[in-house]
């Protein structure tokens, strides 16, 4: 499964990302930046925020209640936006494309 992490600049990079793992996970195993992820997938930190891709947003849906709470507490946050340690990675996901925000917290 093959998500891609862009970041603001627009350098992309795609990785090999494993069932079950959540997108964030995946990030910080791959050395992505721009995900800090300080909670560690507890949803309670919001510097995992990423914008999912328009073309993935209908795949990926919504954020669930705690998480929408808890984008309350991110920057620049956006209708495509998520806490990519609450999107698990699924085959339906493969190619996914993510966009890193320029700064977290
Ligand atoms: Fe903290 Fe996602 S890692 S909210």
């Amino acid at each position: 499964i093959k998500i891609t992490y862009m970041d603001a600049a627009g350098t992309s990079r795609e990785v090999e990302a494993e069932e079950g793992s959540t997108v964030m996970e995946t990030a910080i195993r791959n050395g992505v930046p721009g995900i800090d992820a300080e909670c560690g997938g507890a949803c309670s930190c919001a510097t995992c925020h990423v914008y999912v891709d328009e073309e993935w947003v209908e795949a990926v849906g919504p954020p669930q209640p705690m998480e929408e709470d808890m984008l309350d507490f991110a920057s620049d946050v956006r209708p495509n936006s998520r806490l990519s340690c609450q999107i698990r990675v699924r085959p339906e996901l493969d190619g996914l494309v993510v966009q890193t925000p320029k700064r977290q917290g």
